[in-house]
């Protein structure tokens, strides 16, 4: 005990001894544990090598903090790879400038303060700045460490410019987290009539927050009345600077950047977690990366596709924008005309991140009618909108030439674009009304006159004219148009290698899947429908026409089809990584599923399932969403596949019921298992099932867990009742995540699997949940759990065919 006791008191002792509060002339720091500290005891100066590295650094960080945190390092870029320690020193010399050396008393770094003093000290004060002053004087500083940040911008720093003398302060990144050199990754503010604070990923523009609207920044959404934290953004003729200030000191938060995932981390200590958590990231999603969308075109995370051209715009290659590769902007289309009446006008926008302000020009004192007007005048003007939004808005921000990175956000305001419009004028408006309905009423009896007489022809020549699609199901009766290319039946044999076994992907529920290649060379699989399942029809037909219809990027491209004889074929993209399920099951492969790549494909899915809801003209609830049924391409982008199972529902019919229940046990939402009611929030479910499959790496189904949960859904719900949900991530993903992602995304899982359909969000909000940050609705317990005897497991169910064809349609859906 006694011996104890006098350890313990030794050890306060040389702690206390090796803790200066100053370097003075007499009194340099040297490496060997003496460190420098704050009054206050918050911070702590001194000589560290950072993770696994022998360089020796000389750093700031908190001193209470057990995670070692690292602020800021005076020789970042300039280490003391020597590793014989007892020489470096950091010394403030005779004329008040503060050095660092080592062996031989060899320069490695110095402060570069040129401003000369009597009686120099160096002193750390309470805020984590390290100060050169005079003995004498507090609060003139001849140097600081605020004024050079790393990648850490503590409270109270500046982030920005100094313009009198020239000074920029900007943040980079870390290399690594063991090597504290500048990274490629930095964030600063960009001058201009109305700046912007931007982020760069080496050398080119990554992020920007938008201008500073009085409130906030345009594209950020930062709300004011947060617990933590209170910022300004000051632009004077002197300085321009983002800087912001705790509410409550004991609870700290930080902005750091981080290289490795190239985002800005907003962290806060959490003393009890004795963790930093990410309290915020920038950018947010796709929509936040930098002109997404090119000039003139805007981002809308919930859209699918998420870029869109301005009204009164045109993609400029129409050909690459619907190959998704937007960065060529738009276009105007070709009615606009400077001055010319009824050709030129404006369109609001409302909800807008401003675009690149570098080349705007801004008036604070000019009111919205005024800077139309002004905008009006110059025939290069193409925007305008408020430079203040406080108090109803004020001032004129007016923009010449293309648009750069605009974006649809919460944060957004109302911007006025230049396009041909006849709502200029507003006095002639009512007038214009009544001509507007006069004539859209005209034009609509002819445009119905005229789709009539077009119908009618086609409805004469329609067998002559279009490929049909004989079906052979008396019951259904009709024939279908089927839009897509036909191929005859030799060209699929030739591609298949006459259906060699070798070509031979898998077995499906309706028949075997090969592997083909076309003459041109593409890769195809081809999905055969087996002659004697007379039940596989109705599916086939009905994914046919689906398929014709439905285009997204995150549903798999169907080529084409081919009927001749008795078969009965469709042939898809061919995808190299096969299906989901192959890989979040697997232990070893799962390993190469980062979580970003996971939360990239959540994401995906979840676009393709509101395509499927609501953006695609018909309404389609899937009904067999699973994770053998998305399948990857070479990028790891996931496509949704198999519509056999889907059905059509009218726009106004959202909810069915059948007798027939197709789908997948431990997919099934309960309504529709025991019900047979189904619904897009029978799909909602059904994806909830798949997000807490990707996070963890683990079937719903066939599965215990060591708290007798009955399978994931249980699991997971259960972890969440006890706070501890980040534990159902996939071990092999360790400390890869965001745990702030993680914890929000299994509560959106969660938000899907509610017992009540209208409890679950629709996917548009489970789309806007997944990329943004705002306050998730109260969870419900998850809907009850289907628990059969039975290990059927994965296998897709459909109570009407014989099952044993059924037994294997994984493979199937694997193979394409
Ligand atoms: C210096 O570093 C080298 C390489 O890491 C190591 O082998 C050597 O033992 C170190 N020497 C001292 C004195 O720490
Ligand atoms: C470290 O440097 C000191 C001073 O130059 C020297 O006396 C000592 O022997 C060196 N130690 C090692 C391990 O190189
Ligand atoms: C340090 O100084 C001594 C004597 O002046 C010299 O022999 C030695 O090479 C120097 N070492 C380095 C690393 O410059
Ligand atoms: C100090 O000046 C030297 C020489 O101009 C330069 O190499 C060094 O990077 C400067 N140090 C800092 C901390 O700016
Ligand atoms: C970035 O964050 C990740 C996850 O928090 C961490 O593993 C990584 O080391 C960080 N990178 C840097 C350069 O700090
Ligand atoms: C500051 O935070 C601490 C810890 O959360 C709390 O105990 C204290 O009451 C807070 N102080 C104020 C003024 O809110
Ligand atoms: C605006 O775009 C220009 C290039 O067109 C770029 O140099 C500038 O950094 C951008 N400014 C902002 C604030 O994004
Ligand atoms: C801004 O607008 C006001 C009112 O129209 C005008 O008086 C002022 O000169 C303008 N300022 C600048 C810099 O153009
Ligand atoms: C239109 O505005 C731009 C940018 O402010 C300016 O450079 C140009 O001279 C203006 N043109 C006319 C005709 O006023």
């Amino acid at each position: 005990m006694a011996i104890v006791l006098i350890c313990k008191l030794l050890l306060l002792f040389s702690q206390i001894s090796n803790a200066a509060l100053t370097i003075t002339q007499l009194h340099p720091l040297s490496d060997d544990g003496t460190t420098l500290v704050s009054e206050d005891g918050t911070f702590e100066l001194g000589f560290f090598s950072p993770g696994s590295s022998n360089n020796r650094y000389v750093g700031i960080w908190y001193r209470n903090i057990p995670v070692k945190t690292v602020v800021w390092v005076a020789n970042r870029d300039n280490p003391i790879t020597r590793n014989n320690s007892t020489t470096n020193k950091m010394v403030v010399t005779q004329d008040g400038n503060l050095v660092l050396l080592t062996q031989n008393d060899t320069l490695v770094w110095s402060a570069n303060a040129t401003k000369k003093v009597s009686n120099p000290v160096v002193q750390l004060l309470d805020s984590g700045n390290l100060v050169i002053r005079d003995a004498n004087e507090d609060t003139v500083f001849l140097w600081q460490s605020f004024d050079f940040p790393c990648d850490t911008l503590l409270p109270g720093m500046k982030l920005g410019w100094d313009l009198e003398s020239g000074l920029n302060r900007r943040l980079t990144a870390w290399k690594t987290w063991d090597d504290p050199s500048s990274g490629d990754f930095s964030w600063g503010v960009e001058l201009g009539s109305n700046p912007d604070i931007v982020m760069w990923k080496a050398q080119t523009e990554y992020f920007r927050t938008g201008p500073y609207t009085g409130n906030m920044f345009s594209g950020v959404y930062g709300p004011r009345n947060n617990p933590l934290y209170d910022y300004v953004f000051v632009n004077k003729k002197d300085e321009v600077y983002y800087r912001y200030t705790l509410r409550n000191a004991s609870v700290i938060t930080i902005i750091v950047m981080n290289q490795t995932l190239y985002l800005r981390h907003r962290v806060t200590w959490i003393p009890e977690a004795k963790a930093w958590t990410i309290y915020q990231s920038l950018p947010r999603d796709s929509c936040d990366v930098y002109n997404t969308c090119g000039p003139n075109g805007y981002c809308a995370i919930a859209g699918s596709p998420i870029c869109q051209c301005l009204d009164g715009f045109v993609p400029k290659s129409s050909q690459q924008w619907n190959a998704m590769d937007w960065r060529q902007g738009c276009v105007r289309s070709e009615e606009w005309k400077c001055g010319v009446k009824n050709k030129d006008g404006f369109r609001r926008f409302a909800g807008m991140k401003l675009p690149n302000t570098t080349h705007s020009w801004v008036n604070e004192s000019m009111t919205l009618e005024e800077c139309k007007a002004k905008c009006l005048k110059n025939c290069s003007c193409t925007a305008y909108s408020n430079l203040d939004t406080r108090g109803g808005g004020s001032g004129c921000s007016i923009w010449v030439g293309d648009l750069y990175d605009l974006r649809v956000i919460e944060s957004g305001q109302d911007l006025y674009v230049r396009i041909a419009t006849s709502d200029t004028d507003g006095k002639h408006r009512q007038r214009k009304k009544i001509i507007v309905v006069a004539s859209v009423t005209t034009s609509l009896v002819f445009v119905m006159l005229l789709t009539f007489c077009i119908y009618m022809t086609k409805q004469k020549y329609k067998g002559k004219i279009k490929t049909k699609m004989a079906t052979e199901d008396q019951n259904e009766g009709k024939q279908e148009d089927l839009e897509l290319p036909s191929f005859d039946l030799t060209t699929v044999i030739r591609a298949t290698n006459n259906f060699s076994i070798e070509n031979k992907l898998g077995e499906g529920g309706f028949g075997p899947v090969y592997k083909g290649t076309l003459v041109d060379g593409q890769e195809i699989a081809i999905k055969r429908l087996s002659r004697s399942s007379g039940q596989g029809l109705k599916e086939f037909r009905n994914e046919v026409i689906l398929c014709a219809k439905l285009q997204h990027r995150n549903l798999v491209k169907v080529i084409g089809y081919c009927i001749e004889q008795e078969e009965k074929m469709l042939l898809y993209e061919y995808m190299p990584n096969k299906s989901l399920d192959l890989i979040i099951f697997d232990s070893y492969k799962s390993k190469n599923l980062e979580w970003q790549i996971r939360f990239n494909i959540l994401n995906a899915i979840a676009r393709g399932l509101l395509y499927l809801h609501q953006d695609s003209r018909l309404r389609i609830i899937h009904r067999d969403l699973k994770a053998s049924n998305i399948l990857l391409d070479n990028d790891m982008n996931p496509k949704i596949s198999d519509f056999g199972l889907a059905r059509i529902c009218g726009s106004d019919q959202v909810e069915g019921s059948t007798s027939i229940i197709v789908g997948t046990h431990g997919y099934m939402a309960p309504e529709y298992a025991i019900d047979g009611l189904f619904s897009t929030k029978s799909d909602v479910f059904s994806f909830g099932v798949l997000l807490l499959e990707i996070l963890s790496g683990k079937k719903n189904r066939v599965f215990t867990f060591q708290d007798n949960s009955h399978n994931l859904i249980d699991h997971a719900w259960n972890l969440w009742k006890e706070g501890t949900s980040e534990q159902l991530i996939d071990a092999c993903l360790e400390n890869s995540y965001n745990v702030f992602q993680v914890v929000r995304c299994i509560q959106i899982g969660l938000l899907c699997l509610q017992h009540h359909p209208n409890d679950r969000p629709n996917m548009t909000s489970v789309v806007v949940m997944l990329t943004s940050e705002n306050a998730l609705p109260e969870l419900k317990e998850p809907g009850f759990l289907i628990r059969r005897a039975s290990k059927d497991g994965e296998n897709s169910s459909n109570r009407q065919t014989s099952s044993s064809i059924n037994e294997v349609s994984i493979s199937l859906l694997n193979a394409r």
